[in-house]
């Protein structure tokens, strides 16, 4: 039982050597990509998100970022502004390009085979101009679309999330839901080992851009996940939170 476990963590031979429990991809047997981004209802009223082109925020330098970097659990009542969730979003999923024939997409964080199996989702509480609820970022079109208005209450949101208690009291909870078939499409046994990387360079990458807004992160991976999963109403396997993280404005370090 460990050693399968242990066996997530290993690259195989793929060529000479494959595992037992190896398939042969779909994209080799010529089955079409997965879409890109999950799809959404083509009537819904999406919000405008700050072009990148136009932050005013964030503009620090990058060696402090990495300096200062730091989890934080405690979080002020300042609410986000929607440039800062802008900012914040494309940090971590922004799309530069957008492969002609639909294969892939090239981001701001790296992933194999430019399969970038994550959606980010938003559980907001305290963010300017936006309604308390959960919302889903669509990186090609850089909008937001909401899930549902309903989100529990603040003291609600601490009771289910137990000694994770501090996501309470974030402005927004950044939570990143994987949809393995994008990966599995292409690499077969090694997806999952892929998918959880690029979870790091996501939340990493919302760290860094945290020490450009004043606020601060922590990353969670031990969250409920049959809480999270029905809070951003996803099924728990197609497509299932991998990680989360909360945000909020901190008070000067
Ligand atoms: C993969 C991963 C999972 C983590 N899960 C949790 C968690 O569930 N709850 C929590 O409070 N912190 C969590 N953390 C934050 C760590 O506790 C934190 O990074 C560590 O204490 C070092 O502190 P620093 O990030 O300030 O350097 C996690 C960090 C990583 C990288």
């Amino acid at each position: 039982m460990i050693k399968e476990r242990r066996d997530l963590l290993k690259a195989h031979d793929y060529g000479a050597f494959p595992p037992e429990d190896w398939w042969e991809p779909d994209q080799r047997k010529g089955v079409s990509p997965p879409p890109l981004e999950k799809s959404f209802d083509e009537n819904a009223k999406l919000i405008d998100l700050i072009d990148p082109k136009n932050f005013k925020v964030g503009k620090i330098p990058l060696i402090d970022a990495i300096a200062n970097r730091a989890s934080e659990r405690s979080f002020t009542d300042k609410p986000l502004t929607l440039e800062e969730i802008s900012y914040l979003l494309w940090a971590t999923q922004g799309v530069k390009e957008v492969d002609k024939n639909k294969v892939w997409t090239r981001r701001v964080v790296p992933s194999g085979g430019g399969r970038q199996p994550y959606e980010t989702y938003l559980l907001i509480q305290n963010v300017d101009t936006l309604k308390r609820g959960v919302y889903r970022y669509l990186p090609i079109e850089h909008k937001l679309v909401l899930v549902t208005e309903y989100l529990p209450s603040a003291d609600e949101l601490m009771d289910k999330a137990w000694f994770q208690n501090f996501i309470g009291k974030s402005a927004v909870v950044f939570v990143w839901a994987a949809t393995p078939y994008k990966t599995e499409w292409r690499y077969s046994l090694v997806s999952y080992k892929d998918i959880l990387i690029e979870a790091g360079h996501i939340c990493q990458n919302l760290y860094l851009a945290c020490e450009g807004i004043d606020a601060g992160t922590c990353a969670i991976a031990a969250y409920e996940q049959k809480v999270m999963d029905e809070l951003i109403q996803v099924d728990g396997e197609n497509e299932l939170t991998i990680y989360i993280a909360p945000v909020g404005k901190i008070k000067a370090r």
